[in-house]
């Protein structure tokens, strides 16, 4: 057996370990989590739509100058994920949450799959992709329609909709915020899995929990800004490792 391939099974047994013997846990998910469901990621190769960075159509400016163009990236986004399933990873968390007393699943997707594989304890960060929002009358609501036709979709009273999600230079909201900042506080485990831990405030909650002492586990394809401070960095997919940390700490197949 290879060097790497022997320290990479002490990281996974060690991640076990302390996830065995966690009390309060705090898994904070990027597109990362959701890659092996076969959805591109924001930041990697296949992110770019009609040759544009999310940065250019994510914003209420983008929105206020073109809201058709933008409902169509939302509507193609929508339509890929309609297409997709929960991956090993998604599976993995949801047993966890029924592993641990204390547990919050913190998360920057807003593509449903956590729900789908039975995660509930959840805090969206960055919205829903399956919900929209009336910019007269403020009602949110469940919309699944793929595709929306026509394009930009209306309310009942006549104001137009737009995705219930967060955009660039837009605040998250407060409540979620407030409830993952406790939980990361209060957490004695952060894992952080497929996140690139660039997006602020997301990624500062592992920082949060390391200050007040927590451990925290990563888990990525890639270095991260976070890697250099983690007390582990594996470096995989999470729908390969997370199911066999999960296991390792709790028995059984995840
Ligand atoms: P990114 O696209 O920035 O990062 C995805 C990360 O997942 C990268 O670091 C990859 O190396 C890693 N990765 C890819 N496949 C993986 C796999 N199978 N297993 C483990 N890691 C994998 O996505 P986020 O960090 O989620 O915000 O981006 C954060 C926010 O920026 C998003 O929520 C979105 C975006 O703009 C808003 O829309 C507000």
């Amino acid at each position: 057996m290879s060097h790497t391939r022997t320290s990479e099974l002490n990281a996974v047994a060690q991640a076990g370990e302390w996830l065995a013997g966690a009390q309060s846990v705090v898994a904070l998910t990027g597109a990362g989590v959701s890659a092996e469901s076969g959805l591109p990621t924001f930041r990697g190769a296949g992110g770019l739509w009609r040759n544009r960075r999310p940065e250019t159509l994510a914003t209420p400016e983008a929105f206020a100058a073109d809201p058709k163009t933008v409902w169509e990236w939302y509507d193609w986004r929508r339509s890929v994920h309609a297409g997709c399933s929960p991956n090993p990873g998604h599976h993995a968390l949801a047993e966890l949450e029924r592993a641990k007393l204390e547990f919050w699943l913190v998360t920057q997707n807003v593509d449903g799959l956590h729900e789908q594989a039975g995660s509930r304890r959840i805090l969206k960060l960055h919205g829903d992709l399956w919900k929209v929002r009336c910019l007269t009358c403020g009602r949110e609501e469940r919309d699944t329609r793929v595709p929306i036709d026509p394009l930009p979709p209306y309310c009942s009273c006549g104001g137009m909709l737009r995705p219930a999600v967060v955009w660039f230079g837009e605040s998250l909201s407060e409540e979620t915020l407030r409830a993952a900042f406790d939980a990361a506080a209060r957490a004695d485990l952060v894992l952080v899995l497929g996140t690139s831990s660039v997006v602020y405030p997301a990624a500062a909650l592992p920082r949060v929990a390391l200050e007040r002492g927590a451990r925290v586990i990563e888990i990525n394809l890639e270095p991260t800004e976070l890697s250099g401070v983690a007390h582990l960095s594996l470096r995989g997919k999470t729908g390969e490792l997370l199911p066999e940390i999960v296991r390792r700490a709790f028995g059984g197949a995840p």
